[in-house]
């Protein structure tokens, strides 16, 4: 058994991950403003954090941490011009600040673990230049820069590793998907005809996050229905 933290863990891909790895018999802790979704008890802990919090107060962990998924995100669309400064900033802090601060402050507990692996989350709008996607862009190519760097810093105790998710049905993408034309053309737009569901993406972090990809790291896992890569003639 192993020990694993989730940073939002509550809702979407986040507990889909927790739900997984308590299957497979490991502890997990999220961290996360609510409980949302998850059936506490157990194996299975809740602390309550904020990650945009200036400054975020952590809970205290003792022992070795196996791996740990940082999940909070933000899809926040609009033209470049409507976007403000201030905006990209809230996306950088949420997306990479609050990261980096938890992985600042858990270090010395992945250290304990004889090998342990993190996950964070990207966007398939790094891959490919999308529309009103400026802001989301920008703070996601920092997760997976600063994921590279961190694997060349930590190897090889450490394995870091990004995924990649194009629209996937969770509640951050509630609005992209509230009615059936719109989950419809977002399902046409992928080569693979369909939007993700949390599970395909859960499966590709919890495959980061255990042994089994024990020889990878500093890579970016494009989980997107054929979005970044493929194209129809
Ligand atoms: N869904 C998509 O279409 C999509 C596409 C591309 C990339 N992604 C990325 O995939 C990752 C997971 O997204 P998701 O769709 O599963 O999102 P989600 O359903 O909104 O889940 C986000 C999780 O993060 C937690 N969280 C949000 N803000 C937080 C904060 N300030 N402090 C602590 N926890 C916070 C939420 O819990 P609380 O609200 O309880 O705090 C929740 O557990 C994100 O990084 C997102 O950018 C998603």
């Amino acid at each position: 058994m192993k020990k694993y933290m989730v940073v939002g863990g509550s809702t979407g891909i986040g507990l889909e991950i927790t739900k997984m790895l308590a299957e497979k018999g490991h502890s997990v802790v999220v961290l996360s403003r609510s409980v949302g979704g998850l059936a506490v008890g157990g194996r299975l802990a809740h602390e309550p954090f904020d990650a945009m919090a200036a400054p975020p107060s952590f809970p205290k962990l003792d022992g070795p941490l196996d791996g740990l998924a940082y999940c909070p995100g933000s899809i926040n669309l609009k033209p470049f011009h409507r976007l403000k400064p201030e905006e990209f900033e809230q996306d950088f802090a949420l997306n990479v600040t609050g990261w980096v601060r938890v992985l600042q402050q858990y270090l010395p507990n992945l250290k304990k673990s004889p090998q342990a692996s993190v996950v964070a989350f990207s966007t398939v709008a790094v891959a490919q230049g999308m529309t009103f996607h400026a802001s989301v862009a920008a703070s996601k190519g920092a997760v997976e820069s600063l994921a590279r760097s961190l694997a060349a810093e930590w190897a090889p105790g450490i394995r870091v590793n990004v995924v990649a998710p194009s629209l996937t049905d969770t509640p951050l993408a509630e609005k992209l998907l509230n009615t059936d034309a719109k989950r419809q053309n977002s399902a046409e737009r992928h080569p693979l005809k369909r939007v993700g569901t949390p599970r395909d993406l859960a499966e590709a972090a919890v495959f980061l996050l255990e042994p089994t990809s024990s020889w990878m790291t500093g890579q970016v896992l494009h989980v997107d229905g054929g979005m970044s890569s493929v194209r129809a003639l």
